[in-house]
């Protein structure tokens, strides 16, 4: 389901994903490179789109390969970074060896794939012992409910489950100053990224919940969770 979601908005994303100042990633994007070790060995970014995550880890030194399933994506990749290599392949078989990795990036993309726990079993596979990964996802609360409005004080309703299995969010496409993007996709309680960790041997060393400072709706809530895990199986 996934899968076909971004082949058809490959080119939204790259728009939004490209404009300055656009996308929540330049806000953001600053506390979750806190959590990203300095380089060491080699980094892998799954789930790349056009590239900008793993630009900007090769900007700090890294040495990085970005992997995604969306081929749009990653020629788009391949073209604005031809120092740095891209691959089309699927999170949940990656075509590397055992233990060719440093650091292992998800950048809102875990709760795009369409196998979360495959995904982390591939990136604890490939990472070497003592290998990290870091993670951005939309917050399992952002994804619970909606704001009533954009008052400062909306209320945040949550309506049907918080708990459960995953469910396809369908959201809405949402139009701003002539870009567009629809941005549904997988939704997960907070216990399953953890449950999914902790089968894939991993130990969390720290998690962030950082709170927008231009917005007070999620000044309030916290719009992603973020995470530094280190492989110990
Ligand atoms: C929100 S975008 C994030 C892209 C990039 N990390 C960034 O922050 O700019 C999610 C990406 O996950 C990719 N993706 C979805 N399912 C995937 C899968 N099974 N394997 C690899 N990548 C996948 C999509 O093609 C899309 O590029």
């Amino acid at each position: 389901m996934s899968r076909e979601h971004w082949e058809k908005q490959a080119s939204n994303w790259a728009a939004w994903a490209r404009t300055p100042d656009f996308d929540a990633y330049w806000k953001y994007s600053p506390a979750f490179f806190e959590l990203v070790p300095p380089p060491r060995g080699r980094t892998l970014e799954v789930g790349c789109g056009e590239g900008r995550v793993t630009r900007d880890l090769a900007k700090r030194g890294h040495r990085v390969v970005g992997v995604d399933a969306t081929a749009d994506l990653i020629r788009l990749a391949r073209d604005a970074d031809p120092a740095n290599t891209y691959l089309r392949c699927d999170a949940a078989a990656l075509p590397f060896a055992d233990g060719s990795f440093d650091l292992a990036v998800f950048y809102n993309s875990l709760m795009d794939v369409d196998d979360m726990e495959a995904a982390l079993q591939e990136a604890t596979r490939v990472l070497r012992p003592d290998g990290v990964l870091c993670a951005c996802v939309t917050h399992p609360i952002a994804d619970a409910g909606r704001f009533e409005s954009s008052d400062a004080n909306a209320r945040f309703l949550v309506e049907g489950n918080y708990l459960g299995p995953r469910r396809w969010l369908q959201l809405p496409t949402v139009d701003r100053d002539g870009l567009s993007m629809d941005f549904s996709g997988w939704a997960y309680p907070m216990e399953a990224y953890f449950r999914a960790l902790e089968g894939a041997g991993f130990m969390v060393h720290a998690l962030r919940e950082p709170a927008a400072d231009d917005d007070q709706r999620w000044h309030r809530l916290p719009l992603f969770l973020m995470w530094r895990a280190v492989k110990i199986a």
